[in-house]
């Protein structure tokens, strides 16, 4: 198969459509919102509107709230190990200080990655959620199993040497590099071309997703777009940069379009009549009634 094939087969294949038709493919009971509305819902760090982001309660409720994929980004280890984490440094998510780089998996082990959480949303906090652990991506997936829906970021991969390599060979441990269903297991995005390309050429067939950080509203080339359909299948952006042309172009290039990270229902609603194939949300939920209500129009 060559590239661009396989590339419209795995596009088609992550939004819940037959490669050769728009209409639904086999039904996915797992997550019925790909087949009825084509749109993703990607819990954001978890239902990470509720509970502290990238810990168990998190991704747990994210995926109580009808959310499709698992957002989750990595970061790594002084020994090596991925694990689940937005920033680079420890301070704003845990009781630690610093790199994630700096520490081994077993001093950051011993951190607590939820009582932040309590702290700064006293309307929201639980008392299971202090002492939570910060969680490594093979954690997540033993916790979780193979069968669920993972969307996987590198974050900083120039800090990290061999992240690539450590999550492809994680992935093809648990049998989640090839496409064995109506959609795929998992799809990797990311910032960093560089990190995508080099995935890319390890693994053709993982679906990756480019993020794109607009600084001002997002303006796009077909030579660009061209540039991106050569390796990814879709490209992410914060909605708060893109309007309806923008959405046309890329959908005209059969890439999917997954913004982020969308809090309110009325940004969701216009996202999806522009003409979205997901988008990034802490609250799941409120994408599932939105969902829901836009079906019974
Ligand atoms: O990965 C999509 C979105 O999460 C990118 O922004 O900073 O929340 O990882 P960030
Ligand atoms: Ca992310």
């Amino acid at each position: 198969m060559n590239t661009l094939v396989k590339k419209v087969c795995l596009t088609a294949a992550i939004i819940g459509v037959g490669a050769s038709s728009v209409q639904p493919a086999l039904a996915d009971t797992r997550h019925p919102s790909m087949n009825d509305n084509k749109i993703l819902n990607i819990a954001h760090r978890g239902g990470s509107g509720y509970a502290p982001e990238h810990t168990l309660p998190s991704y747990e409720m994210g995926e109580e709230m009808g959310g499709d994929y698992i957002e989750l980004d990595l970061q790594m280890t002084k020994d090596g190990e991925l694990i689940a984490m937005h920033d680079e440094t420890l301070d704003r998510t845990t009781d630690g200080t610093g790199l994630v780089k700096d520490y081994t998996l077993k001093e950051i082990k011993e951190l607590d990655a939820g009582s932040w959480f309590n702290d700064i949303y006293p309307e929201k906090a639980k008392s299971e959620y202090d002492g939570l652990k910060v969680q490594t991506l093979e954690e997540i997936i033993q916790h979780f199993g193979k069968d669920k829906h993972y969307y996987i970021e590198t974050k900083s991969p120039e800090v990290y040497p061999g992240m690539e390599e450590k999550l492809l060979e994680l992935l093809d441990e648990y049998n989640l590099t090839r496409q064995n269903g109506p959609s795929s297991k998992v799809i990797i995005q990311s910032f960093s071309e560089a990190s995508l390309q080099k995935i890319h050429e390890m693994n053709e067939d993982i679906p990756l997703v480019q993020l794109i950080d607009y600084k001002t509203n997002a303006t796009i080339t077909n030579a660009q777009l061209d540039h991106y359909e050569e390796y990814a299948v879709g490209l992410g952006m914060s909605f708060k940069k893109i309007d309806e042309e923008y959405v046309d172009k890329v959908r005209a290039h059969d890439l999917m379009i997954h913004p982020y990270t969308v809090l309110e229902k009325e940004d969701m609603r216009r996202l999806i009549e522009w003409g979205v194939t997901g988008m990034f949300t802490n609250y799941p939920d409120r994408l599932q009634e939105v969902l829901k209500e836009m079906k019974r129009k």
